[in-house]
């Protein structure tokens, strides 16, 4: 289905159409058994995941339970919320069990100041949970960034390029799919790898970033050149309709948007939305960090929201003044800490 609303201009339009859930949502929902459980829930996507299983799950007539367990409590009707931290293994013993589990846990933007605390949560608590939900099937959201930057000439990175990240994050991120990708190998663990770059949800994302600067009259940074993109509730719903391609060993699913978009491109359409003038900064560079996620679009179907309608929803927030959570993505730096 093809979403064709025209423009988002509230916070309530907003957060209805990002928890919205599809006909497929609610088609896997009635097969899937059991509770839904959210590790990590209150970040910039747990809050519109929480209701969109929360909205599947009513629609499609079930009883069950929706958790989203962090260690800030996310307020959504019918989500019963846990505070955990994630390090503390009595704590995450006494979670209940579940057989549905999403892992959104992860540690931020700016963690180059601790980066043992970035190990601890990304390569630690994985061991952590994947031995309390052992039974489970876990959707472990991961990056692109576990892939080496890719010329933007030619093709983006697939499921079976090697990985090669670029900086302690990214490498980070692949020790958090390497100590799961263990368990699933030696103990049977079903999982899959959600290789996400990088999600808009009007409030934040690399689209937001741009049309932002843009807007202010601020230079944009041409080093990273390109980019891809999807709309947070189509990386949602991949989300959930991924717990029924867990497997052992562990799937992965390279998650984003059809297109590459490059930098300028998106700057001239805001520029031309807003009326303004571009300005630029350095030059653009040969590499950027790129996933190809035709077999996500081939197994799941493809994004519900067109890069260009995301495109005039990003311009229209933007020019109302809607609210940012003022977390700007970083993509334009290229050892990616995303
Ligand atoms: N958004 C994107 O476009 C994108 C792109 C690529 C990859 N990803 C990955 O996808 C996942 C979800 O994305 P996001 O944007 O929602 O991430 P986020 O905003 O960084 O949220 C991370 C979550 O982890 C929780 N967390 C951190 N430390 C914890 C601890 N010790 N115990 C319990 N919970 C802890 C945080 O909650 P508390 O601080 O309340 O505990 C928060 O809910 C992340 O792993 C992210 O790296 C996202």
């Amino acid at each position: 289905m093809i979403e064709t609303i025209d423009t988002i201009e509230t916070l309530t339009e907003l957060e209805e159409s990002l928890s919205r859930p599809s006909a497929a949502d609610i088609a896997c929902m009635r097969r899937l058994a059991g509770d839904v459980l959210i590790l990590g829930a209150s970040g910039k996507m747990g809050p519109t995941l929480a209701r969109l299983c929360r909205r599947a799950a009513d629609a499609a007539g079930e009883t069950r339970r929706v958790i989203a367990v962090s260690r800030r409590a996310i307020k959504a009707p019918g989500v019963e919320a846990i505070t955990c931290d994630l390090l503390d293994r009595a704590a995450v013993a006494a979670l209940p069990d579940c057989p549905n589990v999403l892992y959104l846990a992860g540690r931020k933007f700016g963690s180059s100041g601790s980066p043992e605390l970035t190990w601890a949560m990304n390569a630690i608590v994985p061991g952590v949970v994947a031995e309390r939900f052992r039974a489970s099937r876990i959707v472990v959201f991961s990056t692109a960034n576990v892939y080496p930057l890719r010329d933007i000439m030619g093709r983006g990175s697939r499921e079976s390029d090697a990985p090669d990240p670029v900086g302690e994050y990214a490498q980070s991120c692949l020790g958090r799919e390497r100590v799961f990708e263990y368990y699933s190998n030696q103990r049977g663990l079903r999982c899959l790898f959600f290789r996400l770059n990088y999600a808009v949800d009007l409030r934040y994302g690399v689209l937001v970033d741009i049309a932002t600067k843009v807007h202010r009259g601020e230079p944009l940074d041409l080093t990273v050149p390109a980019f891809n993109v999807i709309w947070q509730r189509d990386a949602n719903s991949y989300a959930l309709r991924s717990l029924e391609h867990c497997a052992s060993p562990p799937r992965i699913l390279n998650v984003t948007g059809l297109e590459t978009l490059t930098v300028q491109e998106a700057a001239e359409f805001f520029a031309a939305r807003f009326k303004r003038d571009c300005v630029y900064r350095g030059t653009p560079g040969p590499v950027a960090l790129l996933s190809d996620a035709s077999a996500c679009h081939q197994l799941l179907g493809s994004p519900e929201v067109s890069t260009e309608r995301l495109m005039e929803w990003v311009a229209r927030w933007v020019e109302c003044g809607g609210e940012s959570l003022n977390k700007p993505t970083h993509f334009e730096v290229p050892d990616g800490r995303f």
